[in-house]
């Protein structure tokens, strides 16, 4: 027995309790397998972050104090409390029959995703735990908070597979990639915006088309990805009190992180073919419906979005697609002619991935008003 025995992860209110109740749960499931994948560091898998914490900390919010004010208001009164956990409505699922490519696919996207949800808790908790700025301290708390219920959630999800990933050993193994503020700034601000789309097409999808809803974890998608609303809200507020963050050649970057983590989201989802059969949606469909509600969110804070309307921009894709499996083939074939065949591959990845970059953008004016609602 424990300190946190019968508490569940989606009642914590502070990230520790959160990590604690995570830690102290079922040792004796196997998370060999998951936390392996959970580990891997490729182009493709979710990383974990670190940064310059000073600068972070550093950051004033006066220029934005009264959006500001409203915004951790709203995630102090925190309407998910105890939201993230099984209750009547979690469907049994049979995980022995499911078909087994469908599995496979499903097990990868559930690892994949309570990494990417704890990649964010580690790096918000990191800057709480170094920050001396009350603000900046207190957002970084609130949404680590989220992000620790969100991974344990589905570590809930995989557990009934009998895996979960050792959020613990993630922590103290897996590889930081160090980034500047600013690189963290877009990049988070995207991961949480695109979650966001990406969470409620799936939700809406489903609610129209219920005979696809293959797990009921998707019944929690709505709440969830209000959460990831909020913590692109912050990070917009935090872009705008520095304007030359979203100016000069800061542009180039903001582009350049728009193209990497669209393309990113692109080939990954068209890796998991039975997945999407399964939920009825077509990963083309997908992929541009959650592409122009993220370019519409981002609108409040780029002066550019992608022209995904470009008719190179799909058809890149769709080169940028085909490498990557050749190159996964190649790694597969080894030997000399595997080798060349990878070169090639990532020869042509890397200029397909050119080719969208080069894309001409779409300027528009930056709103006065940072802040949006969630309304799709
Ligand atoms: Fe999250
Ligand atoms: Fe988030």
């Amino acid at each position: 027995m424990n300190a946190h025995s019968g508490k569940h992860t989606a009642d914590a209110t502070t990230v520790e309790e959160g990590l604690a109740i995570a830690e102290a749960q079922d040792k004796q499931f196997n998370d060999e397998m998951a936390t392996e994948t959970a580990m891997q560091n490729t182009l493709l898998t979710p990383r974990f972050y670190t940064t310059d914490f000073d600068e972070l900390d550093a950051i004033d919010v006066e220029p934005v104090r009264d959006d500001w004010d409203k915004l951790i208001a709203q995630m102090v009164a925190d309407p998910n409390k105890g939201h993230f956990k099984k209750n009547e409505d979690w469907d049994h699922i049979d995980w022995e029959n499911m078909e087994p490519q469908l599995k496979k696919e499903f097990i990868d996207f559930l690892i994949s995703s309570c990494t990417a949800e704890f990649s964010g808790c580690v790096l918000y908790k990191e800057m709480k735990r170094r920050g001396t700025n009350k603000d900046v301290t207190q957002l970084f708390q609130l949404m680590a908070r989220d992000e620790a219920r969100h991974a344990g959630f589905i570590n809930d999800a995989l557990r009934e597979a009998g895996l979960r990933v050792n959020l613990g050993f993630l922590t103290q193994k897996k590889k930081y990639t160090y980034f500047r503020p600013k690189f963290i700034y877009y990049a988070t601000y995207l991961s949480e915006k695109i979650g966001y789309a990406r969470y409620i097409t799936i939700y809406r999808h489903l609610e129209a088309h219920p005979e696809h809803r293959f797990h009921p974890i998707f019944k929690w998608f709505r709440e969830w990805c209000n959460d990831e609303f909020s913590h692109g809200e912050a990070f917009a507020l935090l872009m705008k009190t520095d304007p030359k963050l979203t100016k000069g050649v800061n542009v180039w970057w903001i582009k350049f992180f728009l193209t990497a983590v669209y393309a990113t989201m692109y080939v990954r989802d068209h890796q998991r073919p039975a997945f999407h059969a399964a939920l009825g949606v077509d990963p083309d469909w997908y992929a541009h419906e959650v592409f122009t509600k993220t370019s519409k969110l981002s609108e409040q804070i780029f002066p550019i979005t992608l022209d995904i309307e470009h008719p190179a921009w799909q058809r890149n894709l769709e080169k940028l697609q085909r490498a990557n499996v050749r190159i996964a083939r190649a790694k597969e074939v080894g030997g000399i002619g595997g080798k060349l065949s990878q070169l090639g591959g990532s020869l042509a990845a890397a200029s397909a991935f050119a080719a969208l970059y080069f894309i001409p953008s779409k300027k528009h004016r930056v709103p006065e008003n940072v802040r949006l609602e969630p309304v799709y």
